[in-house]
């Protein structure tokens, strides 16, 4: 294995990364200007590359923001755009980004992770577990031309002067979703570049200076027939009847566009709405998370468990700076609280409850119950252990509705 260093990529280097990323997710040429304009004015994110003396091997960024659970919002990075030469793939350079990324999240109060994996082995092993659907359905558009809507309200077409006004809607209706993401500015500008896009739109709904809600979405050529796909990016809605009016704005689109793909946090809303089981499974894929500062990720998220409990546990965790292996989780009134039990580290104390650091962040947002995490091998303990644990995380499914 060749030696690597790793450092913060800077604006020269910027055609590299898009050079490696181009060719990693087959994007084309014509994407280099917006991407690289977009990506240099994130000053709130981290460009880590990986470099062979000045030669880029591999990158990724991070986005800085937080994410609703349960109303509390905890510190959050978003894992995006990591890449390795096909040369240089294989020696390490992936893991070791993300390790370094890890201690910049921490040293920022990103307390938590999260990614879209097109593998999931590589982010597996450096501790991010499977931890929500991020799955598209696709849904008949004539159905949401037929749904009954009293009194449908003024959809109008938004430009980039409404933009404050749809991050205030976002801002406001977020913290009620679990799961959704706290968007920093550089999350904003990533869902803001869809509608400077080719085939990029945002309708919505306004109340005087405000919007009631709004529906950002891309219309794409389709080569095997006639019309266009229609793919929404969000629908954000204050009520129920603003969602249902741009639901049904949307079905305007029928004598040209079959079917509406719609986003996995959008599917429960459009199930109640429509007269017929219409939504249909287009792609399935799985975000992964993981936890990367234990006591402060459990304190800003809080537990609904009303009890109190007390629980040893030793969470192995590949990350070489993870602070302890053992410790003492500590649910009381609302409050979590993780502490290092002593001796730091293991070996496993005989009583302890023993998990991995992938299979404790995907229990504690609510993916995976720790009956199944035990079922799997990942978490080991008395049942009664087990089971409390699975009350102190206890939590509805949580959705993010960012690709990123
Ligand atoms: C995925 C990618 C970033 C991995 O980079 P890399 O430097 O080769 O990965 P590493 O050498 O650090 O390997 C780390 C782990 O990932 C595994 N891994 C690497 N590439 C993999 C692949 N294509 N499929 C499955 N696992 C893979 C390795 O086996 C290793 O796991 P292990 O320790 O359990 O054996 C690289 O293959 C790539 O750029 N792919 C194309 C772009 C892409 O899909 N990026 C991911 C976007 S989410």
């Amino acid at each position: 294995m060749s030696e690597f260093e790793l450092r913060e990529i800077g604006e020269d280097d910027l055609d590299q990364y898009y050079d490696i990323r181009a060719q990693a997710f087959g994007r084309p040429e014509s994407e280099r200007e917006s991407w690289s304009a977009r990506v240099a004015t994130d000053t709130d994110a981290l460009r880590l590359g990986a470099y062979r003396q000045s030669d880029l091997v591999g990158g990724l960024r991070i986005l800085p923001g937080g994410q609703w659970l349960e109303g509390r919002r905890v510190g959050l990075g978003g894992v995006a755009a990591v890449v390795v030469r096909p040369e240089a793939r294989g020696q390490g350079v992936a893991r070791q980004l993300l390790f370094s990324s890890l201690g910049w999240m921490r040293d920022h109060g990103l307390v938590t992770s999260a990614l879209h994996p097109a593998t999931t082995r590589s982010y597996r092993a450096a501790g991010w577990e499977l931890a929500g659907d991020q799955a598209t359905y696709d849904v008949p558009t004539r159905s949401l031309a037929r749904l009954r809507v009293d009194e449908m309200q003024t959809v109008e077409r938004l430009g980039p002067a409404d933009r404050v006004a749809v991050h205030q809607c976002y801002g406001r209706c977020a913290p009620a979703r679990h799961g959704f993401v706290d968007r920093s500015d550089s999350f904003w500008a990533l869902r803001d570049s869809i509608e400077d896009e080719d085939g990029g739109f945002v309708y919505g709904v306004r109340t005087g200076e405000a919007l009631a809600g709004y529906v950002r979405y891309q219309q794409q050529a389709r080569s095997d027939s006639w019309g266009y796909h229609l793919r929404v990016d969000e629908l954000v809605a204050d009520d129920p009847h603003t969602a249902a009016s741009l639901w049904r704005f949307l079905g305007t689109h029928s004598m040209q566009v079959e079917s509406v793909q719609i986003p996995a946090p959008a599917v429960d809303q459009i199930l109640l709405l429509l007269d017929e089981q219409d939504a249909r499974p287009a792609l399935i894929n799985r975000w992964m998370y993981r936890i990367l500062d234990l006591p402060r990720a459990l304190a800003e998220r809080g537990t609904s468990f009303a009890g109190s409990a007390r629980l040893n546990i030793v969470v192995a965790d590949p990350w070489p700076d993870a602070p302890a292996q053992a410790w003492t989780l500590i649910a009381d009134a609302g409050t979590l609280t993780a502490e290092p039990a002593e001796p730091a580290g293991p070996p496993r104390r005989r009583g302890d409850l023993t998990t991995d650091i992938g299979a404790l962040s995907a229990a504690s947002i609510g993916r995976f119950s720790t009956r199944a995490l035990a079922a799997a091998g990942r978490l080991g303990g008395t049942d009664d252990q087990i089971d409390v644990l699975g009350q102190i995380f206890a939590a509805p499914r949580a959705d993010i509705a960012d690709d990123f």
